[in-house]
């Protein structure tokens, strides 16, 4: 419910309604414009914000402090024994990871005839593919191609993707579509069938395809389903504490952990898929996060201690609309879909001060700016800033009904607050979304260790500085099916030679080479909320 001095300052936003409308769209950014609020206001920008990396094989790299801490931190098992000779799950593929990106990985591995297990750290769907909203991106209609989807991509990431990634992403886009939809996805579609698309930010072309605002758990369902039909095993409460190598280096499975006995147990696997998700909850720079329990970057610890690369860690994206009131739901997303319906970004003065569809990097950084440089943001009773995204707007451009048919979720998250989007504006700010980089892959999702892949948001390159809405659950898709097609077929010609953990032993002989004395443990597994702020 908002507060009387806030139902003052939506007055403005009323006020200058009509005008608005009249003068259509607000003007897109120059590049040189883009570039400018980009250095000025994004996080990614804020040297406090980031540490060196001192040891392994991005030495020198730059990293958010957080993540730092943990790339810095001592293993898990660095005072437990571990007996590798005594193997609790044996199997082909080990998938670490049970939200999309490792469910599809599973059913692909399956598929090719492989045995597969997932592991995965809470229950098998807790995961930020269940919390995505805003839909999956495929070029797949009549005036689209996957080239001027490709083209989005790249322009999207500044140019900066690995061109091979960007290009498969796109490629296999329509492919993930028609897979997702054979296996009983709920598409929005019109009454002939054809499938419902909106543009997102950056998009030349309406290629957006979605379940209302529950896209992600839509997708989750069916495929979660789909593992359990297979009779894939999961081991929930089980996260992976250290990737085991065995004496040539290659991969050969993990130690698992169990969060309710608390006992430690041994895979041996040929292959291993890392999809461990995103890092949001390690909150950069003291910011809220849209991302689940889990989210703490995991896989990028286990994979640059086994010594993969990195790629595009130091670039983070905030997602232009987090919730900055009410406090409950603080950070909480406001799909991206809201602005392709149309709602705008307004000031104080109920002015619109940036293009509602710039892309996420971009649009960030101008509400940033909006409410710190200029000091045109709304100050909610909890103390937070954030801007007006003019709701209602939705209703008159695209008819009343419109929200509760295509933003059902969002428009039940305010009404519990009090606040119905339909009339009133609601209160947004840049919120922690998502990681762009992670470790290094290859189109197969493969590591520069042997027989390790990667998949989802714990890999790197795909989208290089700054990833595109919908195509995140997309390349959880795309590249889900590509690792574990490959993870599953060369599973049968692997042989393992003996299990060993000497390469944590050797980090931990590089930490102290460099008198690295910090106290960290990682990985990092759940947050800490209990001493934050003290
Ligand atoms: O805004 C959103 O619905 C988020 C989508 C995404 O991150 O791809």
């Amino acid at each position: 419910m908002y507060t009387p001095e806030m139902r003052e300052l939506i007055k403005k936003v009323e006020a200058t309604r009509a005008q608005r409308i009249a003068q259509g769209d607000f003007p897109r950014m120059t590049a040189d414009e883009k570039t400018d609020v980009l250095k000025e206001n994004h996080p990614d920008y804020i040297e406090e914000g980031f540490v060196e990396i001192k040891i392994g094989p991005n030495k020198g790299d730059k990293v958010p402090t957080e993540l730092g801490l943990l790339l810095h931190g001592k293993s898990r098992l660095e005072n437990i024994d571990i007996d590798l000779n005594k193997i609790d799950y044996e199997t082909d593929v080990l998938i670490i990871g049970g939200g999309g990106a490792g469910a599809a990985a599973a059913l692909e591995a399956h598929k090719v005839g492989a045995k597969v297990l997932i592991a995965t750290k809470l229950r098998f769907g807790d995961a930020n593919t269940m919390m995505a909203e805003g839909g999956i991106q495929a070029a797949d209609k009549p005036d689209d191609s996957p080239a001027k989807h490709y083209l989005d991509v790249m322009g999207g990431g500044h140019y900066s993707n690995v061109p091979e990634l960007a290009a498969a992403l796109v490629k296999d886009a329509p492919l993930a579509i028609k897979w997702l939809d054979n296996l009983g996805v709920m598409f929005d579609k019109e009454k002939d069938g054809t499938m419902v698309t909106t543009h997102g930010g950056g998009t030349s072309r309406k290629r957006m395809h979605a379940a209302a605002d529950y896209s992600g758990a839509e997708i989750m369902r069916v495929l979660r389903d789909e593992v359990q039909n297979q009779e894939i095993e999961v081991l929930e409460f089980s996260p992976a504490v250290e990737l085991v190598l065995d004496e040539e280096r290659k991969v050969a499975g993990a130690v698992l952990y169990n969060i309710e006995t608390e006992e430690y147990h041994v895979v041996k696997a040929k292959t291993v898929i890392l999809a461990t998700g995103g890092a949001g909850r390690l909150h950069y720079q003291g910011f809220p996060t849209s991302n689940h329990y889990g989210a703490t970057a995991d896989g990028l610890v286990l994979g640059y201690r086994a010594g993969a690369k990195l790629a595009f860690a130091d670039t983070i994206q905030y997602h232009p609309t987090g919730v900055a009131f009410p406090a409950q739901i603080f950070g909480a997303l406001v799909t991206e879909k809201v602005r392709s319906l149309g709602a705008t970004p307004l000031n104080i003065d109920g002015e619109q001060f940036v293009y509602h569809l710039e892309t996420r990097d971009v649009e960030a950084s101008a509400i940033i700016r909006e409410c710190n440089k200029k000091n045109k943001g709304i100050e909610a009773p909890n103390g937070v800033k954030g801007v007006w995204l003019d709701t209602p707007l939705i209703e008159i451009l695209n008819g009343p009904g419109t929200i509760e048919k295509r933003v059902p979720a969002m428009l039940r998250m305010y009404q519990k607050f009090g606040i119905d989007m339909r009339k009133e504006p609601i209160l947004i700010y840049p919120t922690l979304h998502y990681q762009n980089g992670g470790l290094l892959i290859d189109e197969n999702g493969a590591t520069e260790i042997k027989n390790l892949y990667v998949a989802g948001e714990a890999a790197g390159g795909i989208h290089g500085k700054n990833r595109l809405m919908g195509n995140s659950l997309l390349d959880i898709i795309v590249f889900g099916r590509r690792a574990g097609k490959a993870a599953g077929s060369i599973s049968k010609d692997v042989e393992i030679t003996n299990l060993t953990l000497n390469h944590v032993e050797k980090y931990h002989k590089m930490l102290k080479k460099e008198n690295i004395q910090l106290s960290s443990i990682s990985p990092m597994l759940l947050p800490n909320y209990t001493h934050r702020g003290k």
